[in-house]
């Protein structure tokens, strides 16, 4: 906890927790997609026209079930890893809400299918309010499955002292001050990510403006920073000395710097006429910078909240993980299933395209 993350630790922590934080960003690169992509659908009704907007529309509702099915799987790797790194802490908070958690599932399954409804050819001769209805419900389902996370996250850090009063009182509902902060972030954060992600499809079609795209971002930027504020300000001394501390503070100049070219990316995407593949690689690497930064500080969060007497006891429940085999198996099945997900995108990246739009991908790629 003195050094610079992940180094200092023993190596099997370290490495553990390297790959955790790893490929949780990716889990939140496809989650920033999904929450903020079922928010625009929500609010945003598209128009007859091909304009940004109405084009932006189209394209999420062709890729947000990908997409969201990219979200669960990608979370399945970070939730190995949270499982080997802080076993007891995350399945008491599971055990605590019990139904409350299990729930994210079935509510999964209605959002994912909604959104095949927004797809339908049933669903655009349907009375207006009845689309405004279930174009509300994929946001609805994936804003309560980010709730519970967050809900489950913040009881897992709690002591056993303060777990047992929580199991006499039978809820299955866990609030603190900090949570609907640390939801802004998440939900706030989410939209920069979206934008951006967004931006590069339509780079990949040679289609439409990026002075909406670059307008919703920053205020996403706008609000993120303000929520952030807020954050800051309603949690404990010892969640503020974390970001600062020597474990994060590296990651938090990184994660700052990041923002600042994003911003930069965004103003200057603002002035021009299409989207530009330096001023959309700059946002990129600015992103990229917040959301390791970010990650690697809500790490170091966990690390100061648990304490480092508690922290420290992990430590063999670690080596213990670290020293069964498998491996080579895992590799194996590594290879497999990101062959089958490319394939995936493959897929509905080739079925969706028009003619004319798939022939400017081609030739981006013959460039
Ligand atoms: C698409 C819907 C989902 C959304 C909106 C979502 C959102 C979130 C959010 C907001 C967090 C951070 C919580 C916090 O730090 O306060 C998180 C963490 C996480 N999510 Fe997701 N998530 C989704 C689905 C999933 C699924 C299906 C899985 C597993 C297969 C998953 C695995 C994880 C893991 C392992 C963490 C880290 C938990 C921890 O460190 O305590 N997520 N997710």
């Amino acid at each position: 906890m003195e050094t610079v993350f992940p180094f200092g630790l023993p190596f099997a922590t370290g490495f553990y927790l390297f790959f955790y934080v790893l490929t949780l960003v990716i889990h939140v690169a496809f989650m920033n997609y999904v929450l903020a992509g079922c928010g625009w659908i929500a609010i945003v009704r598209p128009r007859a026209g091909n304009d940004t907007r109405s084009e932006s529309t189209r394209i999420l509702k062709d890729w947000l079930p990908l997409m969201l099915s990219g979200a669960i799987t990608a979370g399945i790797a970070p939730l190995l890893f949270v499982q080997i790194l802080y076993k007891r802490e995350y399945y008491t908070a599971n055990l605590l809400l019990f139904n409350r958690w299990m729930a994210i599932l079935p509510i999964l399954i209605v959002g994912f299918y909604s959104l095949y409804l927004l797809k339908s050819y049933w669903l655009k001769s349907r009375a207006n309010w009845i689309i405004a209805v279930i174009s509300s419900v994929p946001f609805v389902c994936v804003a309560f499955t980010g709730y519970s996370w967050t809900e489950n996250h913040l009881l897992s850090v709690r002591d056993t002292n303060y777990w047992s009063e929580f199991y006499a009182t039978r809820s299955q509902v866990y609030s603190e001050s900090q949570l609907i902060p640390r939801l802004l972030v998440w939900a706030f954060g989410s939209i920069p990510t979206m934008c951006l992600i967004l931006a590069w499809q339509h780079w990949y079609r040679g289609n439409g403006r990026p002075a909406l795209l670059a307008k919703v971002a920053l205020v996403g930027l706008l609000l993120v920073s303000g929520a952030a504020i807020g954050y800051h300000e309603v949690t404990s001394d010892t969640v503020n000395a974390a970001f600062v501390s020597t474990l994060a503070i590296p990651y938090f100049v990184i994660a700052i710097l990041g923002l600042v070219l994003q911003v930069a990316g965004w103003v200057w995407l603002l002035r021009q006429k299409q989207f530009s593949f330096t001023g959309l690689v700059v946002t990129s690497v600015g992103l990229a910078f917040t959301l390791v930064g970010m990650t690697v500080c809500r790490e170091a969060v966990r690390i100061h909240t648990l304490g480092k007497e508690r922290f420290e006891s992990l430590y063999p429940v670690h080596e213990e993980a670290f020293g069964r085999g498998g491996f080579l198996v895992f590799l194996a099945f590594f290879v497999i299933n990101a062959g089958l997900i490319g394939l995936c995108f493959w897929l509905v990246r080739t079925k969706t395209l028009p003619v004319a739009d798939a022939q400017h991908g081609a030739s981006i790629k013959s460039l």
